[in-house]
């Protein structure tokens, strides 16, 4: 059979059905706030326990109390359904970890009690909370208390924090961990508007992905008036701060890192101009950004209104702030226009990494931005020769697996490189209204790969014949590693580089030379990535003792020198790397350094155990769940 027969069938029905089962939405005048569907489109979520055919949350209404003493969040998730369908009764959630105290139902003024099942735990999906109500009620008010191990919480102790006298709280709810603290329908194929109330003992302060409201007696209060996706409910609390940048950004940080955060940042609103510039307006009104302490287990996320940071990206030169970049973009990509289900991962994450290269083109110039694709491409080519070949496509199937265990460079940097190539071959002058088009028409809408290629082509082969055919889109989505007519980043700064490197090489230049080169971050990246396998020990000493790479304080950098000396038995960075993964969480940096270190001796995997053992209660629990792995059966 034609192997592209099976995608174009299935792009089909995809289409077929949906149009049948759309509903015409009606338009609102206010672009930010999107009328709720009135009739549910089809969605085939297999992560999800709930029954979205039939109810859906439109809005949920969270009271809840952050107790630091058990590590816990009470109280209630009250939700406001939407029924598709008259005779059912029947209410799915979704939970994990999460002990219900009660389920009611309001029927006219007055709460009463609803029945309710727990269903069977499932490693990867939770437990299904089973509602049956005794009418098509318009909400339910759920009393439920969280887990100290929930997924999607992390809770840091005073020592734990930048100003070691106050604890810290935060959630991480993609991409199926909104479940561990919220009972709720957690998919990203249906969208809530939100409010809460949310209680602290006294100094901490609350924020939410949302606006704050009020604060008073009763807590902090939050709405959140745009309708988002489950996985975007985001809280943290802690001793924090607020810094006002501009008219719509500022910081919120512990005290002790909020004026670096600012320097660092404050570019932010420029960013915000440049963006709206090339894709439309902004529609979540504010943006701020949170800090976080260092256990944050990613770069960022791109929570609405309020993006969560690592701290580990305050380099003190601007040089790692494409991470801004790249949240503030998900407040076109992915917050806007959504991935209908995690196996379109790549619509979220490709546009994202290529608006933040875009943006990052436009405020610190093509060079920069060519540095950054050439050094996300090598990183791609290193997923891409580990992966197995299916995880390689851009439409992945999860298949009944943990999301986070299939998470890869492939959605971000291949989905960048494939719109790059459109963009390449259509020119930005067609290509850029394509795509401020694409994010207006799915505006507050989820959507499948399928419905975007239909929409691809209509709107830009169609259009334009001749350039780009549909069995090139269909190779670069559906068919495993990087097609032939894949774009190359070429940087002549990174040139230059590779001509000092090989001088180098050849004793041309001695090493205290390379200490007069005046090269940014990038370049030193990009030098350290081309150092050979085979240098010799000697020479690797004398670079490190001419330029202090062990001593670098630029996460990026220290990352890839460890790499490059543990692989190639520069041990004198052990003391370096044992720190670097006792004070840092984030994932990215340190799951591959502990598998590098298992995989280098067996000494040395004891020597790395030792390490997690001592370092293991400060990470995040995800990052607990990838390590723990590397471990298993020691
Ligand atoms: N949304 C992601 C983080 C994420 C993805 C969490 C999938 C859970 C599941 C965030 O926007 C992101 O991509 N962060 C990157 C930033 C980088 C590509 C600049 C990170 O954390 O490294
Ligand atoms: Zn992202």
């Amino acid at each position: 059979m034609n192997k592209y027969f099976f995608p174009i069938v299935i792009s089909l029905l995809a289409i077929v059905l949906t149009a049948c089962v759309t509903p015409q939405r009606s338009q609102s005048t206010n672009v930010d706030t999107p009328a709720v569907a009135s009739k549910a489109t089809m969605v085939n979520d297999e992560l999800t326990f709930a029954n979205l055919d039939v109810v859906r949350t439109h809005h949920i209404d969270l009271m809840l109390n952050v107790d630091f003493k058990t590590q816990t969040l009470s109280g209630e998730a009250e939700l406001s359904l939407n029924w598709f369908d008259a005779s059912a009764r029947e209410l799915r959630l979704d939970t994990r970890e999460l002990t219900i105290k009660s389920v009611r139902y309001l029927k006219q003024e007055a709460w009463l009690i609803a029945p309710f099942e727990m269903g069977p735990v499932d490693e990867v999906k939770g437990r299904a909370l089973v509602i049956q109500l005794p009418e098509q009620a318009s909400k339910v008010k759920i009393a439920y208390q969280t887990a100290p191990t929930a997924s999607g919480l992390q809770w840091l102790s005073e020592q734990q924090t930048g100003s070691k006298k106050f604890p810290f709280m935060y959630s991480q709810s993609q991409a199926i961990h909104a479940r561990s603290w919220i009972p709720l329908q957690d998919s990203p194929a249906i969208r809530v508007t939100y409010s809460a109330r949310v209680n602290v003992a006294k100094p901490l302060k609350v924020v939410m992905s949302a606006e704050s409201v009020a604060r008073n007696d009763e807590g902090f209060h939050f709405s959140m008036p745009q309708a988002i996706p489950p996985y975007l409910i985001a809280i943290a609390a802690g001793n924090l701060q607020y810094q006002k940048m501009s008219e719509q950004t500022g910081i919120w940080a512990e005290p002790d890192i909020l004026d670096r955060a600012v320097a660092e940042f404050d570019d932010t609103q420029k960013m915000i101009a440049i963006t709206e510039a090339l894709y439309g307006p902004y529609r979540w009104q504010q943006y701020d950004l949170l800090i976080l302490p260092p256990a944050f287990p990613f770069g960022g996320m791109e929570n609405p209104r309020l993006s969560f940071i690592t701290p580990t990206v305050i380099a003190g030169d601007k040089s790692l702030v494409n991470l801004i970049a790249h949240e503030l973009a998900h407040s076109w990509s992915g917050n806007l226009v959504t991935n209908a289900t995690w196996n379109d991962l790549w619509l979220n994450e490709g546009f994202t990494s290529y608006v933040e290269n875009r943006i990052m083109e436009e405020a610190f110039g093509v060079e920069r931005a060519v540095m950054e694709q050439w050094l996300s491409v090598a990183s791609l080519q290193r997923d891409l020769d580990s992966l197995a070949a299916a995880d390689t496509r851009l439409k992945i199937t999860l298949d009944g697996r943990d999301p986070d265990d299939a998470f890869s460079e492939v959605p971000y940097i291949k989905g960048h490189l494939f719109l790059l190539f459109l963009e390449q071959r259509f020119g930005r002058e067609i290509f850029d209204p394509f795509v401020k088009g694409y994010f207006n028409k799915f505006a507050f809408q989820s959507l499948t790969t399928e419905q975007f290629i239909n929409y691809l082509e209509q709107h830009l082969l169609q259009p334009n014949p001749g350039v780009v055919s549909m069995e090139e889109v269909e190779q670069w989505v559906y068919q495993p590693g990087l097609p032939a007519n894949s774009p190359t980043p070429v940087s002549s700064a990174f040139e230059q580089v590779a001509e000092t490197m090989a001088a180098w090489r050849a004793n041309r230049i001695a090493t205290g030379a390379l200490k007069q080169v005046d090269w940014s971050v990038h370049e030193w990246l990009y030098f350290i990535e081309s150092l050979p396998a085979d240098l010799a020990r000697r020479k690797i000493r004398e670079l490190d003792r001419t330029l202090g790479l062990t001593e670098s304080n630029n996460a990026e950098i220290q990352f890839a020198w460890y790499r490059f000396a543990l692989t190639n038995g520069y041990r004198e960075v052990d003391p370096a790397v044992a720190e670097f993964l006792k004070s840092v969480g984030r994932r990215k940096f340190i799951v591959p350094l502990y598998q590098l270190l298992a995989d280098l001796s067996p000494q040395s995997k004891v020597w790395a155990a030792d390490i997690y053992r001592q370092a293991r209660a400060g990470y995040h629990p995800l990052a607990q769940q990838s390590i723990d792995k590397i471990f298993a059966g020691k």
